[in-house]
């Protein structure tokens, strides 16, 4: 609702109530009509000043009300109202003003922010624009050029570049809404018509198309596939080219558009999903909201190698002391310079002091008496990692908390090497750990509730997506990733080739194809792992590696590629071929065709044209499968853990929402039948055989993805 006071002789406060961010519900935009039309027949009344209960003007418009019919006033009449009106309105920005909030924001003739104020049109990030005049109006006040910037972007931005951009008239630290007074009291009696956005033009620019041209490369390039992007920059370059009322037009018909597109369902869908991913909860009942977490200031990091660096560096700029262990003397060197070096630019970027003095570098274990939790990033090997927990549990205090940054080793076996199991947790971090944003946190059957809630709590204060998941191998992530990678490498075989494959994940959204990522990585990393798991052993054939292991389709593929040096990025030649080693650009390799080719011809394999469609079903089909069998095993709470997963540690594309959403809005019966086919042509891939959960879902009548967790329920109590 909207409360409406009158404060002094000639000024209206109309106050936005609906906790916690005043989004514009139904209630609030019938509070703002009423209240307004009461300042206006109040012929005391000269001035309105519009501001937000609790110091927060208004966080936009409510998106639970998105998925409902509509009903109340409409946005956009009611600003428009609001700009028309005679009376001066002054909007007093506390907080926030966003999306709708700016836009009502705008549709004021003046503008008053408190210093910590922020503000920004966001609705990209939720695959729509700025509807209520926001695409027409900004760029009539600030120019097309930094209207395009923030609203492609939905960039939040301070007071300050807001006074500097001209969204602002003034910017005061205190009671912005005692200002806003002020300045009405100032300018009463004015003429308004100069601060209607509407009816001015906007600033002048040479060449509009090309202006708009290059937003739009960019776009395209920054969010390859989204629609949003793009329209806002069509609604944008409207405002600039047609009339006001014209340029609503176009708006409008954009936006409806993009609201009843997939994208934008996809993406609202994240926004919830990463709300909720915090709010975790274990099998036996303890959550988020039941468990208390101990503070942590003192951090041990054993390993300074490419992950230990990055969480080293991601703690010491959360504030947290860290304790930087290393074996080896020439490593200790490099870690402890590339960890200053990364913290030195991060203080200068920021304008802060450095942070430096929170670090210590040492090859001691003894250094670790006094930290209240460990995260060990040494190499991926269980025998050392175990000999790691143990020395620990000599000289940590009893109730440090031990963490692994294992990619996928059983966290129960490691903790039980350990004096203390309730005390041990995964910490799984993404390269490059201090700008990935996910991690997950690994609960072994043995780990308190407290320890999980120490992690979690860590993680957030290190700015990570963090999401609980249990002890499995590979995790959540990388245990579906695998399936994915199978298929990929299968489809070479079967005769692709790494391009192909790759320009058909891209197309679909994914930020790298997973062959260009895979030699980012080192294709050496897998092939590791593949050699601690027994899938390589001595006694394969080194001319013609046998295609099936342990009774199951197999690809040596990527393993006679490393046998050649071929690693990827690092050795200049992987997939693909880059100029020098370390270079990024990846060329096709004329090398790998011919490779490829000899391959088939080996094993006979007659090369068959594969289409994109193909690929991503395969692909993304099998990931989706291998995460219904982790929702069926409780290995996550819920759907959306999954897909929050994908989004921040995998480069999913957001404008799909995540593989479990993006299952379930292609239909999960399609996804059935498509996994049915592909396991009937593989019967030797047993990961294609639909999982249990999605043949309960189909029968049940692909229920949507909010209704998962009963379904999954139900599953369990019958098992
Ligand atoms: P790395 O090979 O870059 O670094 C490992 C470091 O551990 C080396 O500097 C080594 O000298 C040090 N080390 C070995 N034994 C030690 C000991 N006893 N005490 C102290 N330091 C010791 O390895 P990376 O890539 O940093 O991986 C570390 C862990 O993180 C592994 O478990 C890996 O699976 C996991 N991980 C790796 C990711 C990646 O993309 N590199 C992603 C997520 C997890």
């Amino acid at each position: 609702m909207a409360l409406y006071t009158r404060v002094k002789e000639s000024i209206a406060v109309i106050t936005l109530k609906n906790p916690p961010v005043n989004a514009l519900s139904t209630a609030v935009r019938r509070g703002i009509v009423e209240s307004l039309s009461q300042a206006l027949q109040d012929e005391q009344v000269k001035a309105v000043v519009f501001c937000g209960e609790n110091n927060t003007f208004c966080g936009g418009a409510d998106i639970k009300e998105f998925s409902g019919s509509m009903s109340g006033p409409p946005l956009v009449p009611m600003i428009h109202s609001i700009e028309a009106s005679e009376k001066l309105i002054v909007a007093a920005i506390e907080g926030v003003a966003l999306g709708g909030g700016l836009e009502l924001a705008l549709g004021c003739h003046y503008r008053v922010a408190d210093t910590n104020a922020r503000l920004g049109l966001p609705e990209v990030t939720l695959g729509l624009l700025p509807a209520a005049g926001g695409t027409q109006r900004l760029p009539r006040l600030i120019g097309i050029t930094a209207a395009l910037e923030l609203i492609t972007t939905g960039r939040h931005i301070s007071a300050k570049e807001a006074l500097k951009l001209g969204i602002v008239d003034q910017v005061i630290e205190g009671n912005a809404v005692l200002a806003a007074m002020a300045l009405a009291l100032s300018v009463i009696g004015q003429p308004l018509n100069a601060r209607r956005l509407s009816l001015q033009a906007p600033a002048w620019v040479p060449d509009v198309d090309y202006v708009c041209e290059a937003a739009l490369a960019r776009v395209k390039q920054r969010s390859r596939g989204a629609m949003a992007p793009v329209a806002c920059v069509q609604a944008v370059r409207a405002a600039a080219m047609l009339p006001y009322s014209k340029g609503m037009e176009k708006e409008r018909q954009l936006m409806d558009m993009l609201f009843r597109s997939s994208q934008a369902r996809a993406m609202q869908y994240a926004f919830f999903a990463q709300r909720s991913a915090g709010k975790w909860s274990l099998p036996n009942g303890a959550q988020w909201n039941n468990t208390k977490a101990r503070n942590v200031e003192r951090v041990g990091v054993i390993g300074l190698g490419t992950m230990g660096q990055g969480i080293a560096v991601s703690l010491v700029k959360a504030g947290i002391s860290v304790v930087a262990i290393e074996v080896d003397t020439k490593q200790l060197e490099l870690g402890k310079k590339a960890v200053t070096a990364m913290l030195q630019r991060y203080a200068q970027r920021q304008g802060v002091s450095s942070p430096l003095h929170l670090l210590k570098f040492t090859l001691s274990f003894h250094q670790l008496r006094d930290v209240d939790l460990v995260i060990e990033a040494v190499f991926e090997d269980m025998n050392l990692k175990k000999r790691v927990f143990s020395e620990l549990c000599k000289v940590l205090k009893e109730n440090t908390i031990i963490c692994t940054n294992t990619s996928g080793l059983n966290v129960d076996e490691l903790a039980a090497v350990t004096d203390r199991q309730h005390l041990v947790v995964g910490m799984h971090f993404f390269a490059p750990a201090h700008v990935m944003r996910l991690l997950e946190v690994v609960y072994g059957s043995g780990s308190s509730p407290e320890a999980v809630a120490i992690a979690m709590a860590l993680g957030k204060r290190m700015q990570k997506v963090c999401v609980a998941v249990g002890n499995c191998s590979g995790f959540v992530g990388n245990r579906m990733l695998k399936h994915y990678m199978d298929q990929s490498v299968y489809l070479l075989e079967e005769g692709a080739t790494p391009e192909q494959v790759d320009q058909a994940l891209e197309e679909f959204g994914f930020a790298m194809g997973i062959f260009k990522v895979a030699d980012l990585s080192g294709l050496d990393v897998g092939w590791r792992v593949r050699k601690a798991s027994g899938l390589i052993s001595p006694d394969i054939d080194p001319v013609k590696p046998s295609r099936w292991r342990f009774g199951r389709r197999y690809c040596p593929l990527p393993d006679m590629l490393c046998q050649q040096g071929r690693l990827g990025q690092k050795t200049g030649h992987g997939w693909y071929l880059y100029n020098s080693p370390g270079s990024k650009e990846a060329k096709c390799d004329p090398e790998i065709l011919k490779f490829l080719e000899d391959y088939r011809l080996k094993y006979g394999i007659i090369p068959r044209r594969i289409s994109s469609q193909e690929v991503i079903e395969r692909c993304v089909f099998s990931l989706a499968n291998e995460g219904l069998r982790i929702l069926e095993e409780g290995i996550t709470a819920g759907p959306e853990d999954i897909d929050i997963i994908y989004l921040f540690g995998y480069g999913w594309p957001r404008y799909r929402g995540g593989p479990m959403f993006y299952a379930a809005q292609v239909g999960l019966s399609v996804v059935l039948e498509k996994l049915e086919h592909y396991h009937h042509l593989q019967p030797d891939v047993p990961s294609l055989e639909p999982s249990q959960l999605l043949r309960k879902l189909v029968a049940e009548g692909s229920p949507p993805i909010q209704q998962w967790k009963s379904h999954i329920k139900n599953l369990h109590s019958q098992l």
